[in-house]
Formats: C-alpha cells, sequence, structure tokens
C-alpha cells in the first residue's frame, strides 16, 4: 500500500536491519522522517524497542522487531508480522553487522561461520523474504550496507572483508535481476564511520580511532551515520530510480 501523507512523497514500507545502533539506526530516523513507515530489525529487541519509541515519539511511524538476521526462520516470522502491521514491503536497507579482527591463520570455522551468517546470509534472507511485495508493486528499492574494506582489502579481517565483497558480489546480481523488475539494488560501502562498532575497535586496540583517521581523509573529518543515511535515502528516493548496481562510496575520499 502507498500512501501520499498529502504530501509528493509517497510513504512506503521500509525495513532497516541492524536499527538499533549506528548506521542503521540513522538509516531509520531518516527514512522515518522522508515519511515511510519503517520496521527497525535488531538481534538487541531491547534497544530497538528503544529507537523506535523514539522515533514514535517524534510523530514518526516505526515498529522494533527482535530478529537475528543470520536465522532465516527469524527473518521470515518478522517479515510476516511487518506485512501485518504495516503493509508490504518495498525498501530494505541492511546494515545488520559484525566485525572481527583475527589474523588470518587464526579465525576458527566458528568465527567464519558467524561473520558470513550475519554480514551476508542475513542480507540474502532479508532482501529474498520481502521481494514478492517489490515483485507484485512493480516498485523496490535495495541497498546493502557493505564495507570500503571489501574495495581495498584490510589485514585481520579477512571473514570480513569476504562477506563484504561476498554483499557486494549480490548487490550487482541483483541488479541485474531485479532492474527489469522495477526495484533497483545498491550498495554503500562506507569506510570508518563513528558509531559503537568503530568505537568498539579502538577500546579492543584494534583500530587506532576515528580521530587519528580523521586528518587523513581528503575531507578532513570523521564520517557519521548521518552521512551514511543522507546517501542511502537518495537511493531509496523516487529519484534514484535510474541508479542501480552500483557502489555509491561514503568515505569522505579515503578510497577513491
Ligand atoms: N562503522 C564503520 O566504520 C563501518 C564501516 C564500514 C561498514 N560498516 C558496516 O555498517 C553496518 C552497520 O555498522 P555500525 O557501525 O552501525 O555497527 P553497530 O554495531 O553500531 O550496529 C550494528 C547493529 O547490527 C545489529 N546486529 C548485529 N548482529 C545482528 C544479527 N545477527 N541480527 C540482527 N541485528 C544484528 C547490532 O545489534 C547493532 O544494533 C555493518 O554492516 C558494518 O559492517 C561499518
Amino acid at each position: 500500500m502507498v500512501e501520499t501523507n498529502g504530501s509528493e512523497i509517497p510513504s512506503r514500507v521500509a525495513i532497516v536491519t541492524g536499527a538499533a545502533s549506528g548506521i542503521g539506526l540513522a538509516i531509520a530516523r531518516k527514512l522515518a522522517q522522508e515519511s515511510h513507515r519503517v520496521a527497525l530489525f535488531d538481534l538487541s529487541g531491547e534497544a530497538a524497542e528503544k529507537a523506535a519509541a523514539e522515533l514514535v515519539a517524534a510523530g514518526l511511524r516505526a515498529v522494533a522487531y527482535h530478529v537475528d538476521v543470520a536465522d532465516a526462520d527469524s527473518v521470515d516470522a518478522a517479515v510476516r508480522l511487518v506485512r501485518k502491521d504495516f503493509g508490504p514491503i518495498q525498501i530494505v536497507v541492511t546494515s545488520a553487522g559484525v566485525e572481527q579482527y583475527t589474523a588470518f591463520e587464526e579465525i576458527t570455522r566458528e568465527q567464519w561461520n558467524r561473520v558470513l551468517a550475519v554480514n551476508l546470509n542475513g542480507t540474502f534472507s532479508c532482501i529474498q523474504a520481502a521481494v514478492p511485495d517489490m515483485v507484485a508493486a512493480g516498485w523496490g528499492r535495495i541497498v546493502t550496507i557493505s564495507s570500503s574494506s571489501a574495495q581495498s582489502g584490510a589485514k585481520n579481517m579477512a571473514h570480513y572483508v569476504a562477506s563484504k565483497g561476498g554483499v557486494i558480489g549480490l548487490t550487482k546480481a541483483l541488479a541485474a535481476e531485479l532492474s527489469p523488475k522495477g526495484i533497483t539494488v545498491n550498495s554503500i560501502p562506507p569506510s570508518i564511520i563513528d558509531t559503537p562498532m568503530a568505537q568498539q575497535a579502538t577500546d579492543a586496540g584494534f583500530f587506532p580511532g576515528v580521530e587519528v583517521i580523521a586528518p587523513m581523509t581528503p575531507v578532513r573529518r570523521v564520517g557519521t551515520p548521518d552521512d551514511v543515511a543522507a546517501a542511502c535515502a537518495y537511493l531509496c528516493s523516487e529519484s534514484a530510480g535510474f541508479v542501480t548496481g552500483q557502489l555509491i562510496g561514503v568515505n569522505g575520499g579515503l578510497y577513491i
């Protein structure tokens, strides 16, 4: 169901994964501000509830769902609930992700499988569960959040980088397959963005800190979740209908 909300911008139903924190939260807020009805998917149900409550308190339309994107049954159940609560889904943004820093020779099978399960399989499951609604409507927007590390490579992150490279490949494959049906599929590969994930990596000593990276960045500042959300909102907009299969870097020029 597409509402017009009295404005020129249609109100659509959007799922944002990893929406309780960082980049996903900023995207959920931005899409809700743009009049969309937003389903916040997160493994932390409590944090997602809190985030959704803040959006609702601001007069926006949002509902939280406790979802482990690595569990396809959990994804399917939540997508069914979103249809019941809001209607057919026309926008999916996949930001749920985990990172780990481990030397290649020390990555355990469990670590490899978990990173791939969340970052790549989770992206696949969420998109596949929602796509039939977009096909039926002849309109859809899919944005995956990958990583500039899949463009540049990164040491001690082979599992993470491989998962994000897979996300980029999946994005391109889906763009080729779904664009003729009115569905655009793009990826944002951010560089370092100031979020809890980046802070945890700094605290654990794996990363020097955003303030160290800022002067090395061509635009000379730290990337914010709102920087990513702005690019994502464009890719989800009516105006972006001719943009598909693209990597839209949000990286301050760090990777060109
Ligand atoms: N922050 C950066 O510098 C940076 C750079 C490049 C790419 N990214 C990517 O951007 C995305 C968002 O990262 P962020 O920095 O906002 O991280 P974050 O840790 O602040 O947020 C990630 C969210 O995903 C949720 N999540 C984790 N596993 C999940 C699961 N199995 N099911 C559902 N939700 C799950 C977490 O609970 C959390 O709310 C990630 O995919 C990350 O790989 C981040």
